[in-house]
């Protein structure tokens, strides 16, 4: 049988590390890189991010398209996506860890009060502050997916009040599950800190908005881990501005790189962090996908294939 060819079609992402990873974890696996793709009809795989509009539609042999992110809206954004290829999305253990990592650090930095201190601190003030304990706290995941239920477990591990707010219902210990469009204001009204970890789908842009916002109990936080199209940014800043909601980190925005001239950099109630609070390691990462290669050449159906219908 003639090796796999894969052709690495990822704009802004180092392949270096990706050659080297599928070297190891799939030697036979032939990686071109684009726009070096030679024949198109060899192509058999893609892995993408942000690739060229109309590339895909092009390569007439193709069996699957890998998504180089848990987010497939930049794929499934290209309209001459060619129908009937499976489009896969990125499970990647070293991503799920970024995100439990970064969740849990916005989670206790507002827990602890971090950002009170830190006004402290320019002002030479000793203060200790009392933080709640954590089962008082009461943080909110919206989407329990891959990434949604990790943080989550890690979150009742500390003791900290969970819940989560999905689509379908889930049973994942400790947490309450809400879910659908009628669960969506009571999971809002009980939670302190939100945590936005959904795919961009069209039912869910613009879900963090002045209504649900205003669901959530005065003086909560906000974490946007997912989408900048989650968000209605001017009612993020009414908010924060009436004092209603106390702080945000935004890791995703509208626009990226977020404008210079945005509110966002200079508001003293934002945390910006530039689309880094999980990235995909290559090194796990490409071990899945060679996995996932293996099945489908095997027969086997492919793991993590996106529903074009759902969008996710
Ligand atoms: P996933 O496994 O596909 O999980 C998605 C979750 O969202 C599921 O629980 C799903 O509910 C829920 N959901 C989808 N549509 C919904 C709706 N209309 N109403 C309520 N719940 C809905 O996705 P994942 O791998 O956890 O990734 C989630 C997102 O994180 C990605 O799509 C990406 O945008 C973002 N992300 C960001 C970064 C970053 O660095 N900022 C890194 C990685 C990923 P059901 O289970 O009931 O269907
Ligand atoms: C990153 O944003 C991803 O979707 O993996």
């Amino acid at each position: 049988m003639a090796s796999p060819v894969l052709l690495y079609a990822c704009t802004g992402i180092e392949p270096e590390p990706w050659i080297d990873a599928f070297r190891l974890h799939m030697p036979e696996l032939e990686v071109r890189l684009w726009p070096e793709a030679g024949n198109p009809a060899d192509i058999d795989y893609v892995l993408a991010w942000k690739q060229p509009p109309g590339l895909l539609q092009a390569l007439p042999n193709l069996k699957a398209i890998f998504s180089l992110g848990a987010g497939v809206e930049h794929v499934l954004s290209d309209h001459t996506l060619p129908a009937g290829i499976p489009l896969v999305r990125m499970v990647d253990p070293g991503l799920t860890t970024g995100m439990v990592e970064f969740v849990l650090l916005c989670v206790l930095r507002y827990h602890r009060r971090l950002p009170e201190h830190e006004i402290n601190q320019k002002a030479h003030r000793w203060q200790a502050l009392t933080p709640k304990l954590p089962q008082d706290q009461r943080v909110g995941i919206m989407g329990l997916g891959e990434l949604g239920a990790a943080c989550a477990q890690s979150l009742v591990a500390l003791g900290f009040d969970v819940a989560s707010w999905s689509r379908t219902p889930k049973l994942v210990a400790g947490v309450k599950s809400f879910h659908g469009p009628a669960g969506l204001a009571p999971f809002l009204n009980r939670t302190d800190m939100v945590v936005c970890l959904l795919p961009l789908t069209a039912d869910t842009e613009n879900i963090l908005n002045a209504e649900t916002l205003a669901a959530l109990p005065q003086g909560a936080y906000v974490i946007n881990a997912a989408r900048g199209r989650h968000l209605v940014e001017e009612d993020l800043l009414a908010a924060l501005d009436s004092g209603h909601i106390a702080g945000a980190t935004l890791d995703v925005f509208r626009h990226e790189p977020l404008p210079p001239d945005h509110p966002f950099w200079s508001h003293p109630k934002v945390t910006v962090i530039p689309h880094c609070a999980a990235l995909t390691q290559p090194k796990t990462a490409a071990r899945t996908i060679a996995d996932n290669i293996r099945r489908y050449q095997s027969g086997q159906p492919l793991l993590y294939v996106v529903d074009p219908g759902r969008g996710y």
